[in-house]
């Protein structure tokens, strides 16, 4: 009997539609692991709701808690458009940063593949089937800044990007290790020609680490030279390496060339197992759509699919896998529908 202890954040908006249904998927998952494995839940009332009601973003008891956790499902924070009482960056950075950062979540997996039955924007997609290993820890996500004179019209505002040899020798180590086990190619990402001194770090390290790998071969693209090669040519692309605010960019567009970001899964992963990693959808709270079940659970359901996988239980992840692929063709041509129904369909498959 193996108890596997899990943090459950549903977090704001359609994080609060989507999660639910991606823990019906995992119960439905759960029986396929085998050997008594099953998931003791315990959910957190994090986010908007509990900031504006009671002050409280991250407090640092429950931080404690979820450090003892054995891996954490997310679904988004983020709360009303224009709420005064609730400015940006309060839960982005108080809650979903402050995860990552705490928990040392320095590899940010967003794979992103083209299955069948999912519908590309492109004319001409091709095989996409790549993953982007994006930099979870620095960068310019890290509060390194600041402003003077605020509100006057000589106010000055800083974000600094920190760029560490540790923090990027890291990243690197596990883009390539990944591009070895798939088709052997690597990207690095960046903006070298302006961001010259993080860049150097990137470029160096990259070179350095490659060393080692001799058959991944190596490229690289400017960020913005990027947006078009993704549009253009996505198919050439195998593993992906770039900074936190690239790789925040690149992925929104890889989702959407993929069928769109209701499908785009992701994996805050601490390689080392030393604290509990996170998956979440790359998407956010949605207020556009929230309450209104509208919202795709898919990528949810993959993140589960993730989860899974980097707790070792690869069979049924697949097997989640697959039934979101059975379900994407099952879409074509029919009705939307609700995002429990969407749940439902998945787990139904899942449990066969
Ligand atoms: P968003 O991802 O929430 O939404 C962008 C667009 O995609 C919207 O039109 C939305 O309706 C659509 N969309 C998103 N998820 C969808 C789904 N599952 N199914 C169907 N359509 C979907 O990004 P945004 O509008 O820039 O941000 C909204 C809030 O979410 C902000 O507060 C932002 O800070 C936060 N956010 C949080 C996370 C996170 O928690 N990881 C990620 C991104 C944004
Ligand atoms: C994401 C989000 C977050 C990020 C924000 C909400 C902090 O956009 O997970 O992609 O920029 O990493
Ligand atoms: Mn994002």
């Amino acid at each position: 009997m193996t108890s596997i202890k899990l943090a459950v954040i549903p977090g704001d908006g359609i994080g609060q539609e989507v999660v639910p249904e991606a823990l019906k998927v995992l119960d439905a998952a759960t029986p396929l692991i085998g050997g008594g494995v099953t998931f003791e839940k315990t959910s957190y009332d994090l986010g908007a709701e509990r900031y504006l009601a009671t002050g409280e973003v991250l407090p640092d008891s429950v931080l404690d808690e979820i450090r003892t956790q054995d891996a954490i499902l997310l679904g988004a924070v983020g709360g009303k458009p224009g709420d005064p009482n609730l400015p940006p960056g309060i839960l982005e950075r108080g809650l979903l940063l402050k995860l990552r950062f705490e928990l040392d979540h320095y590899v940010n997996l967003r794979p992103s593949k083209l299955f069948p039955g999912a519908a590309s924007p492109l004319a001409n997609p091709g095989d996409i089937d790549f993953v982007v290993v994006r930099e979870g820890t620095e960068g310019p996500y890290t509060g390194n800044g600041g402003s003077i004179r605020v509100g006057t019209p000589a106010e000055v505002a800083t974000e600094v990007s920190l760029n560490t040899a540790f923090g990027v020798e890291r990243v690197v180590r596990d883009a390539f290790a990944r591009a070895q086990k798939r088709r052997k190619k690597l990207t690095l990402v960046h903006k070298t020609n302006v961001i010259v001194n993080a860049g150097k770090i990137w470029t160096r390290l990259v070179d350095q680490v490659g060393a080692e790998y001799p058959d991944v071969a190596v490229d690289y693209q400017h960020v913005d030279a990027m947006m078009i090669h993704l549009v253009v040519n996505p198919s050439q692309f195998d593993v992906i390496v770039t900074d936190n605010l690239f790789g925040d960019i690149v992925t929104d567009l890889a989702a959407a060339v993929t069928g769109g970001i209701g499908l785009a899964a992701s994996g805050n992963v601490n390689p080392d197992r030393t604290t509990p990693s996170m998956f979440e959808p790359v998407h956010g709270s949605a207020p556009d759509i929230a309450g209104q079940q509208k919202a795709d659970p898919t990528a949810a359901i993959g993140s589960v699919a993730l989860m899974l996988d980097h707790l070792g239980y690869a069979d049924a992840a697949a097997a989640v896998d697959a039934a979101i692929v059975k379900d994407l063709e099952s879409r074509q041509g029919a009705p939307a529908r609700r995002t429990s129904e969407v749940g439902d369909a998945i787990a139904a498959l899942v449990a066969g």
